[in-house]
């Protein structure tokens, strides 16, 4: 007899993780690894009283090597599908020169994951680039752009016969504002006009790298990660009301405007609300909240899946998660967020998947190792993976395809 307190989720819906190259894999040399080493970053975690060698990524959780080790915790969380990305600068070292053990390598990896009944979804950029394509002027160059067709041509060729759902560009708005507005990520700009140059090359790689997808072979899957925040208007004000517009177009839909003919399948990673009140980021009294002080709303994900519905695309939520090292919000964020994605189905947005972030532990950017967003924990010393107790809960619904209310 079914229970009624269940709520069963789609046939064939994909149940994933995410992660990322440079977060996982090690050993790699990019514009991300140089600047984590540079004096200019030394010297201010100095200043802040921290240990530079935490924050550089190294050999992160050595997954490129370790890739059995990720294929057991895919398998022991019962998912069918995995969100990971390839790293250009590991497939083309030298401009022109492309690594082909490396994408042999990949091409392994998909292989072990297709034997294993988990479908890939492939992020072909997920920040990193090159040193040689910094030293064109990286993403503010419209120069970039060739280099980046080709090298998405070489990989696709190479990937293809086993990958269907491809990923070009992972959110290139939190990208370009952390570059190249806010100072804080490589190359640590703080120009508006670069950050407008940023959006727009962003976008003409990915309408251009989609036809080529598509050239390779029609029946491709072409999408890019898209973060969006939920903008709540406090108490329906019409100037609050008014505020949320203006977010909504420049975070949330400028981009997917300027891509809307190139996609066929939207991917929202969704990790924050936002209440206005006369002004952004109003304090708002969360009841829990991550270890980097994020909190943790999980009705704003139904309001941005509604929303979503109006591009008439299936929707993958390609990444939702926390950093919880002690695993105290986990398994209810989890829960919470699928019953929202849930209500969302039911009013008939059509979503097809929904990838945790993250599989394991790993480098969490310029915040370094600290912030554990893994449902598996990670020795960074052993590499060895262990289970968090939310890796049961997640691995539940994922064998039954279903969350209880
Ligand atoms: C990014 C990930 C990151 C995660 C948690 C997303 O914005 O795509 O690379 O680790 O958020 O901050």
């Amino acid at each position: 007899m079914a229970d009624k307190n269940q709520l069963k989720f789609p046939n064939q819906f994909l149940w994933g993780c995410a992660t990322s190259a440079h977060q996982v894999e090690g050993g790699l040399t990019n514009d991300w690894s140089e600047w984590e080493k540079s004096e200019r970053r030394s010297n201010y975690l100095q200043k802040l009283n921290r240990n530079p060698a935490d924050f550089v990524s190294g050999l992160a959780a050595n997954s490129f090597v370790e890739q059995n080790a990720d294929i057991a915790c895919l398998k022991e969380l019962n998912l069918n599908a995995y969100r990971f990305s390839v790293d250009w600068s590991r497939i083309e070292p030298q401009q022109g020169v492309f690594d082909e053990t490396a994408l042999e390598t990949y091409l392994e990896f998909i292989k072990k994951l297709r034997a294993s009944g988990i479908e890939p979804l492939v992020t072909l950029w997920h920040w990193p680039i090159p040193l040689w394509a910094r030293d064109l002027g990286g993403w503010q160059s419209s120069k970039i752009i060739e280099p980046f067709c080709r090298f998405v041509e070489k990989t696709v060729n190479y990937l293809n016969v086993e990958v269907n759902f491809w990923i070009t560009l992972n959110e290139p708005m939190v990208y370009t504002s952390q570059s190249y507005l806010g100072g804080i990520w490589p190359p640590q700009k703080k120009n508006l006009v670069a950050y407008y140059q940023v959006i727009n090359n962003l976008a003409t790689a990915h309408r251009r790298a989609y036809d080529i997808i598509k050239g390779i072979d029609n029946n491709n899957q072409i999408g890019i990660a898209k973060h969006n925040i939920y903008f709540e208007a406090k108490d329906n004000k019409f100037i609050n009301r008014l505020l949320k517009t203006v977010a909504d177009w420049w975070w949330n839909e400028r981009f997917l405007n300027k891509i809307k003919d190139k996609q066929d399948f939207i991917g929202l990673n969704y990790y924050f609300h936002n209440l206005i009140n006369y002004n952004f980021g109003r304090k708002y009294d969360y009841a829990k909240k991550s270890d980097m002080g994020w909190g943790l709303h999980p009705e704003g994900i139904y309001y941005l899946l509604k929303d979503l519905k109006k591009y008439n695309k299936p929707i993958y939520i390609t990444e939702n998660g926390l950093a919880d090292k002690g695993d105290q919000h986990r398994s209810w964020y989890i829960n919470e967020i699928l019953k929202n994605v849930h209500k969302a189905i039911e009013a008939d947005v059509d979503i097809k998947g929904y990838f945790h972030w993250s599989l394991i532990d790993n480098f969490e950017w310029s915040d370094g190792f600290e912030p554990r967003f893994g449902l598996f924990e990670v020795n960074f010393q052993t590499f060895e993976r262990l289970a968090r107790p939310s890796a049961q809960v997640y691995a539940d619904i994922c064998r039954n395809n279903r969350i209880f209310n």
